[in-house]
């Protein structure tokens, strides 16, 4: 899988996001958020994003790795404010934005 890392939070370019043939990436509050389920590694949404933020998960540096587990938290733990967790939707258009983020990344100070 690929993962969105701290150069997304609070630039959320959305370049990627419609590169994405499963429409796996799914949009928070500070950042956006691959479905670490659905998505299929084509690779297209790294290529698409400005500041690099996205990266295969094997490549991902050791100040980055947190965020290989915040990606999966993000959908399979309950988030602030919500009453189920994210889980998978198949499809991040039909959804929209989710306007929440991890404790990890509401928290991030970059
Ligand atoms: Fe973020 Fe880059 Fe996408 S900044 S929204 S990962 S294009
Ligand atoms: Fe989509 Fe990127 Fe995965 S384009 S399938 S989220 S590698």
């Amino acid at each position: 899988t690929f993962v969105v890392t701290s150069a997304c939070i609070d630039v959320k370019d959305t370049g990627c996001v419609s590169e994405c043939p499963v429409d796996c990436i799914y949009e928070g509050d500070r950042k956006l958020y691959i479905h670490p389920d659905e998505c299929i590694d084509c690779g297209a949404c790294a290529a698409a994003c400005p500041v690099d933020a996205i990266m295969n998960l094997k490549l991902v540096p050791e100040g980055e790795a947190e965020f290989i587990a915040d990606e999966a938290r993000f959908f399979h733990t309950l988030l602030p404010g919500r009453n189920t967790p994210v889980g998978a939707p198949g499809g991040a258009g039909k959804i929209g934005p989710l306007r929440v983020d991890t404790p990890f990344v509401a928290a991030y100070e970059r």
